[in-house]
C-alpha cells in the first residue's frame, strides 16, 4: 500500500513500484526458494465438528499440503483464515482443500493541523459540546507508520478515564514501553510478520521495532484525527497557532501496519483484526493500492466485518490525479476521501531580474536566503548527465549552478529531493516549476534550501524569461503565512479521479476534505522533508496528500457517532454527504486545481465536508450489511466470493431481482451504454428510501441540471416524515 502523502507525479509513482518490485522478486529467489506469502481464505462453517479451535484446523489443512509451510498470521475477525509463506504449487494443493474460498497473493500497499479547525467551522463545534465526555468514549485506530508519543498533541491532561469498552493493548518494543501510552494513546500495537517474511528482517538502525515512528505520517495523521489541542505550534514560524485534531478529545489507538512506505497485506489484515477485537470506534486507513474487486481487496474485506460491528471505515482515496478512474478504496462499506485545498498559504515571490515577479508558495527555514538578485539558471542548461532539467540525483553541474538559484522542472524524483541535489552542487536556490499534469496546485514542502513552487503559468514565463535574458537573475521575498485565501476549497490536482473504477455505478470519492498544506504532530526521528540528509528535527510538520484528508474524516465521523451512539457507519457517512457544499458562498461551483475550472462529481464527490451541518442531517440514507450482501449478489458474485467477504453463508434468491442501481446509497453514477439517439431516450431508474432524524418535518425535492442532455425527476417530489419515519 501507498502512504498518500508526498503527492509526487504519476510518472515517479511508476519507478517507485519497479524498484519495489524487484526487490521483491529478488529477495524471494535468493531467500525462500519462490515462496509468497498468500492470504486464505476459509468457509469456517466447513470445519470438522471434532475439532474444537479453528487454529487447530487451519494448521492441519496447511500440514496436509506442505511440511514445510508455516502460519504467519491466523485471523478471525476481519476474515476466517489465515496467511502464510507457500509456492505456487503448494497453493495450487491448498485450493482443492475442503473448506477453502480463496487464495489470494498478498498486495503491498504504500501510505499514500493548526488552521483546518477554523476553517472547517469546528472552533464552533467545540463551543457546542465543551470538553464533550461523549466524545472522549470515541477510540480512533489508525493503520499507520506507528506513534510519537511524546509529542503534545498526545497529552491526555483533559480526559477522563479509558473508555471500558477498550480491549486493546499498548505494546511495548524498540524505544517504546507502556508507559508510553496514555488516556489520550491509549493503545498502540505493530504487525510485521508479514513484511519481515517478504523482504527480510528489519533494519532496527533506521526503524523501530514497535509502534514508535520513525516516519511522521502516522503521527501527523494521528493528532489530525484526534490531537489535543496545542497553543504555538508551527513549523519554522509557518502556520502558527493551536493545533487541534478534528476530535480532540477522542482516544488513539495506533496499529503500526507501514515500514518505510511498505505495508503488505497480511499485516494490515492482522491490525484490523485486532482493531476490531479491541473494539474501536473508527479505523482511519491512509493507505492504498491499486483498486481491485471487493473479494480480492483486504482492507475492503477487513472494513466489511469492521462495518458489521458498527465501525465506520474512513479511507483515502489515492494521489493519482487528476488522470480518470484512478481512485482506491472504493468499496460502497467505506468512506472514500478526496483532498481540497484550504484558505491557508504561505506566498513567496519570485523577482526577476526583468522587474517581474511571480507568485509561488515556500516554507522556509530561515537560513541562506539569497537577499539580492543571484544568477538564475535552467537546470537543463545546467546539466552532466540527461535528467538535468529534472534535478535528478547526479545530474547537475557543481561548476554550473554554484551560488545560483536553479529552476528544476518536477517530476521522476520526489520535490524535497531535488532540493537537496540543488543544494549538494552548490545551489542557492531553488524554483521548482509545475509542468501541465501539476495544473496551478501549489505544495509547499520544508525544503532543504530556500524554494519557490510555482504553478504552470509562471513556470512557462519564468522559462521564457530564461531563454531570453543575456543574464537571468532573481531572488526570493518570503511573505511567511497568509490566511482568508479565496476561493477555498479548491480540489487538488492530485486527488484520485473517479469514474468508480469497479463499479462505476457507485460514485466515490464520497467527499473532499483538507489535504494541502496541513499542519500536525510529526516524529522527532526524521526531518521535515524525509530525507536521510536533513537532521533538522520539528514538532510539527506541514505536509500534502488525501492520507492528511482521511483523518479529518475520521475526526469528524468520531464527533458524530459521539452525538448519535446508535447511528450506522451508513448514517454516519450518509449525514456527511448530504450536508456537504459543493459550491462557494457566490454560488459558484469549488474549482479544481488541475483545470483552473469548476470540479465535477468525479473529482469533489458529494462536495466539502461540513461538520457542523452534519451534526444535523435531517434525512439519512442508511444501510445495512444485508443491503451490501445484496449488492454484492446484483454484482453475481459467487457464493465463494461472497462467503470471503461476509465470513459465512450467504446464498442470493435465485428468484429475486437484485439490483446495484437500487443500493441506498447517498450518490450514484449512472452509466449510459451508448448515447441515446432523441427517438430513443434512455431511461434509468434508482430507488431511495429515507429515514428522518430530525423533527417531524416534510421535504421537497430539487433538481439541479448541470447537463442538458439529461433529464431528472423525483417521485414523489414531496415527502413528509414523522420523528425516525423512513419513505421512499
Ligand atoms: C468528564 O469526565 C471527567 C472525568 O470523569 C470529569 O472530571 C469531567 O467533569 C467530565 N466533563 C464533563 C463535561 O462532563
Ligand atoms: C532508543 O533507545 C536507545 C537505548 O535506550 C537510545 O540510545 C536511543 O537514543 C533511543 N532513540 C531514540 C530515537 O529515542
Ligand atoms: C541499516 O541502516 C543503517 C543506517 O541507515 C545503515 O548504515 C546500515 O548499513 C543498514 N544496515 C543494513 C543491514 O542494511
Ligand atoms: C509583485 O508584484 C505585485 C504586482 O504585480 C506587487 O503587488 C507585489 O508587491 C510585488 N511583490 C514584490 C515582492 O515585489
Ligand atoms: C522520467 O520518468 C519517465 C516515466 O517513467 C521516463 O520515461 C523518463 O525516462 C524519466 N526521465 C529520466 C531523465 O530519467
Ligand atoms: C448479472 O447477471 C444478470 C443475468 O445474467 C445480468 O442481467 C446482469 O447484467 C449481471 N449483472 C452484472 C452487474 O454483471
Ligand atoms: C427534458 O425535459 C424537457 C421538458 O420536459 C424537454 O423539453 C427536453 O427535451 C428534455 N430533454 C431530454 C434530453 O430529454
Amino acid at each position: 500500500m501507498k502512504m498518500f502523502d508526498k503527492p509526487f507525479s504519476a510518472t515517479a509513482f511508476v519507478l517507485f513500484f519497479i524498484l519495489c518490485d524487484v526487490s521483491l522478486a529478488t529477495a524471494e529467489n535468493t531467500k525462500d526458494n519462490q515462496k509468497s506469502t498468500y492470504i486464505v481464505h476459509v468457509a469456517k462453517s466447513e470445519m470438522p465438528t471434532i475439532l474444537n479451535h479453528h487454529s487447530i484446523w487451519y494448521r492441519s489443512i496447511l500440514k496436509s499440503i506442505s511440511n514445510s509451510a508455516e502460519i504467519l498470521y491466523t485471523y478471525d475477525n476481519a476474515i476466517h483464515g489465515f496467511s502464510a509463506r507457500l509456492t505456487l504449487e503448494e497453493t495450487q494443493l491448498l485450493k482443492s482443500q475442503i473448506g477453502i474460498l480463496k487464495v489470494l497473493p498478498e498486495k503491498i500497499y504504500k501510505p499514500l493541523t493548526t488552521r483546518t479547525p477554523q476553517f472547517l467551522g469546528l472552533d464552533k463545534i467545540t463551543d457546542m459540546f465543551p470538553a464533550s465526555n461523549a466524545t472522549s468514549d470515541i477510540i480512533i485506530g489508525l493503520l499507520d507508520t506507528g506513534v510519537w508519543p511524546e509529542s503534545k498533541s498526545f497529552d491526555d491532561a483533559e480526559l477522563g478515564p479509558v473508555p471500558t469498552s477498550w480491549k486493546g493493548k499498548c505494546e511495548s518494543g524498540q524505544n517504546f514501553t507502556a508507559a508510553n501510552c496514555n488516556k489520550k494513546l491509549i493503545g498502540a500495537r505493530f504487525f510485521l510478520k508479514g513484511l519481515e517474511a517478504s523482504v527480510g528482517p528489519l533494519n532496527a538502525t533506521k526503524q523501530f521495532r514497535s509502534p514508535r515512528d520513525s516516519d511522521g505520517h502516522g503521527t501527523h495523521t494521528a493528532s489530525t484525527a484526534a490531537g489535543s489541542a496545542v497553543k504555538g505550534a508551527s513549523l519554522f514560524g509557518y502556520a502558527s497557532g493551536v493545533a487541534r485534531g478534528m476530535a480532540p478529545h477522542a482516544r488513539v489507538a495506533i496499529y503500526k501496519v507501514c515500514w518505510e512506505d511498505n505495508c503488505v497485506g497480511s499485516d494490515i489484515l492482522a491490525a484490523m483484526d485486532a482493531a476490531i477485537a479491541d473494539n474501536v470506534n473508527v479505523i482511519s486507513a491512509s493507505l492504498g493500492g491499486q483498486a481491485v474487486d471487493y473479494d480480492e481487496e483486504n482492507l475492503a474485506i477487513g472494513a466489511f466485518a469492521a462495518m458489521e460491528k458498527g465501525i465506520v471505515v474512513a479511507c483515502a482515496a489515492g494521489n493519482d490525479g487528476p488522470t480518470d478512474s484512478t481512485l482506491q478504496n472504493v468499496a460502497p462499506w467505506m468512506i472514500t476521501v478526496g483532498a481540497g485545498t484550504i484558505d491557508r498559504d504561505f506566498p513567496v515571490y519570485v523577482k526577476l531580474g526583468n522587474g517581474k515577479n511571480y507568485s509561488g508558495v515556500s516554507i522556509h527555514d530561515g537560513s541562506l536566503t539569497p537577499r539580492t538578485f543571484v544568477p538564475l539558471i535552467y537546470a537543463g542548461n545546467a546539466g552532466v548527465k540527461t535528467g538535468a532539467e529534472l534535478c535528478l540525483t547526479g545530474s547537475l553541474d557543481p561548476e554550473k549552478v554554484k551560488g545560483k538559484i536553479v529552476f528544476c522542472d518536477r517530476g521522476n524524483i520526489s520535490r524535497v529531493e531535488k532540493g537537496l541535489v540543488v543544494k549538494s552542487a552548490g545551489g542557492v536556490g531553488m524554483v521548482l516549476a509545475n509542468g501541465k499534469i501539476d495544473g496551478e496546485e501549489l505544495v509547499a514542502d520544508a525544503h532543504l534550501l530556500p524554494t519557490a513552487a510555482v504553478g504552470f503559468s509562471a513556470s512557462k514565463a519564468i522559462k521564457m524569461y530564461l531563454q531570453q535574458a543575456q543574464n537571468p537573475t532573481a531572488t526570493l521575498v518570503f511573505q511567511g503565512t497568509v490566511v482568508g485565501i479565496q476561493p477555498s476549497p479548491i480540489v487538488s490536482a492530485f486527488s484520485s479521479r473517479g469514474p468508480n473504477p469497479i463499479t462505476p455505478d457507485i460514485l466515490k470519492p464520497d467527499f473532499i476534505a483538507p489535504g494541502v498544506n496541513i499542519l500536525a504532530a510529526f516524529t522527532k526521528a526524521a526531518g521535515p522533508t524525509n530525507l536521510d540528509q536533513d537532521d533538522r528535527r520539528v514538532d510539527f510538520n506541514i505536509i500534502t496528500g488525501t492520507s492528511m484528508a482521511c483523518p479529518h474524516a475520521s475526526g469528524i465521523a468520531a464527533l458524530i457517532k459521539s452525538v448519535y451512539p446508535n447511528w450506522s457507519p451508513a448514517a454516519i457517512r450518509s449525514a456527511l454527504m448530504t450536508t456537504a457544499y459543493v459550491s462557494y458562498n457566490n454560488g459558484k461551483k469549488l474549482l479544481d486545481s488541475a483545470t483552473n475550472g469548476p470540479s465535477t462529481p468525479f473529482a469533489v464527490g458529494a462536495g466539502h465536508v461540513n461538520p457542523i451541518a452534519a451534526l444535523n442531517p435531517g434525512l439519512v440514507y442508511d444501510l445495512t450489511a444485508d443491503d451490501y450482501l445484496n449488492f454484492l449478489c446484483a454484482l453475481n458474485y459467487t457464493a465463494k466470493r461472497i462467503e470471503a467477504v461476509a465470513r459465512r453463508k450467504v446464498s442470493c434468491d435465485a428468484q429475486k431481482h437484485y439490483s446495484v442501481t437500487n443500493l441506498n446509497y447517498p450518490s450514484f453514477g449512472v452509466v449510459f451504454k451508448q448515447v441515446a439517439r432523441s427517438s430513443s431516450a434512455t431511461v434509468v431508474k434508482h430507488e431511495r428510501t429515507l429515514t428522518n432524524v430530525g423533527v417531524a418535518g416534510t421535504y421537497k425535492a430539487s433538481v439541479t441540471l448541470d447537463n442538458p442532455s439529461v433529464n431528472i425527476t423525483v417521485e414523489p417530489n414531496v415527502l413528509s416524515f414523522g420523528k425516525n419515519e423512513k419513505k421512499s
